[in-house]
């Protein structure tokens, strides 16, 4: 695969578009009656509330396919989506599809967009696929664990635009009127040059499921996938992905190293298989401009899910607030950014002026694992050792294969190389 770079220009350039189209109004085209055919890949909380999220967004729009990896899963979307939404489900029985392939199966069927909510892993194989079979997309964050998978999703959102085919992301944050807002001034000089940066998501610990006798490595894997770095990147890819982006978006600047500490104190149980449960991490954002991230997850620990922006003339939360000569407090409507997303999207496929935030959410993706790289090594890690990671997702899965849980990455001993 060719390696492919992305140039502050193009990220800047992808954000401002966004913004313009994001802080639209419901338009006209949004109210037609035109039927939406949505189909979901991962069926789990956020695939099935994702479409409910789609239905709600817009008149005309349909659930017409589900697929998981696992039929209760499928079945439990449907389940539920069909009770909240029955109007809106025309998903017939033959359209609920389980299975490792059921990606395939969903993007047979005659659907304008799929949602794409599995674990991490799996988004540049199944966006590729969505894309070449002429389909919209709206898919979750984060977009891949590891390089090979950020450069297939850089390679195909470029596809994606030659084909005229949208691309919405779940940083819901960017489709949020009080951070567009907010981000705008910022943008627009309200805090003068951003010199510094700090971002949080620290909270407790998140579900995990134990493994069963007759549960395979595969399937106990996939259906613990948090706590398996090549399926979920680690919480630091997985949860504060949110905040990291916010940090780029605000300073318009893409993180060219990073260093950092991070570990598993608390996370010592099977379950947890073998992710960190706090990081720390110093981005370097050029310039002598640094994001401060910090993430955690650990029981009984205080809680912060927040950014912070310094600037020469003031400094903003990002989200609502501005302190400083440009004082700013949002007080505008508030509406569920995990629904306007998909109102974007909808607006933008039935307007022909289609959103494409593939590259973003790529290079949001790539710092976190580049803050997750610097942990395990403790070493300096830049943006080019990051796009040369290899591929960390197992080629031909099958439910019988041994899947071993990889030792816990150790500062010192760990190399960016034993990834490459
Ligand atoms: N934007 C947000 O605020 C937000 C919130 C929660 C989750 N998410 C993201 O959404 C994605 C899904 O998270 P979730 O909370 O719904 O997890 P979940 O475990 O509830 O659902 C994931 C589903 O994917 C299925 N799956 C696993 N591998 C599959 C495969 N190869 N093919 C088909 N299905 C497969 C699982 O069986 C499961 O049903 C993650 O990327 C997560 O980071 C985003």
């Amino acid at each position: 695969m060719a390696k492919r770079d992305v140039s502050r220009r193009d990220f800047l350039a992808g954000t401002a578009a966004l913004g313009a189209t994001a802080m639209m109004p419901n338009l006209a085209f949004g109210q037609t009656s035109e039927t939406m055919k949505v189909g979901v890949i991962g069926c789990g909380g956020r695939g099935r509330d994702a479409a409910i999220n789609a239905i709600d967004a817009a008149p005309g729009v349909e659930i017409v396919a589900l697929g998981d990896a696992f039929a209760d899963r499928t079945q439990q979307a449907a389940d539920v989506i069909k009770q909240y939404r029955e109007k809106n489900f025309k998903a017939p029985k033959d359209q609920l599809f389980s299975g490792i392939d059921a990606y395939q199966k969903v993007l047979q069927c005659d659907v304008d967009y799929v949602i794409l909510a599995t674990p991490p892993a799996f988004r540049p194989q199944h966006l590729e696929a969505a894309i070449k079979a002429g389909k919209h997309v709206f898919m979750e964050k984060p977009v891949a664990v590891d390089g090979e998978g950020i450069l297939k999703v850089f390679e195909i959102s470029d596809l994606a635009k030659s084909k005229g085919l949208a691309i919405v992301a779940g940083t819901q944050r960017r489709h949020e009127a009080q951070y567009l807002e907010t981000i705008k001034r910022i943008q627009d000089g309200a805090i003068g040059d951003v010199v510094s940066m700090r971002c949080y998501w620290n909270q407790g610990g998140l579900w995990s499921v134990n493994r069963t006798p007759e549960m395979s490595d595969l399937e106990w894997q996939l259906r613990n996938w948090l706590y398996f770095t090549w399926l979920s990147g680690d919480h630091i890819v997985e949860q504060h992905i949110h905040n990291i982006d916010v940090c780029m978006w605000a300073s318009g600047r893409v993180p060219q190293a990073a260093v950092g500490l991070g570990g598993r104190q608390t996370r010592t149980a099977e379950v947890f298989g073998h992710i960190y449960d706090h990081f720390s991490v110093e981005f370097d954002m050029g310039d002598e401009v640094r994001i401060h991230s910090y993430s955690r997850q650990q029981d009984g620990t205080v809680s912060n899910v927040s950014e912070f922006i310094q600037g020469t003339k003031g400094n903003s939360n990002a989200a609502n607030r501005i302190w400083g000569e440009n004082a700013y407090r949002f007080d505008g409507e508030k509406e569920n950014p995990y629904m306007v997303e998909h109102r974007n999207l909808i607006n933008g496929i039935r307007s022909g002026n289609v959103l494409n935030e593939g590259r973003q959410v790529a290079e949001s993706t790539l710092a976190a694992i580049m803050g997750r790289f610097a942990c395990y090594t403790g070493q300096r890690v830049t943006r080019e050792q990051v796009l040369a990671t290899k591929g960390m997702v197992p080629s031909n899965l099958e439910w019988g294969m041994e899947l071993p849980v990889p030792e816990v990455c150790m500062p010192g001993k760990t190399k960016i190389e034993d990834f490459s």
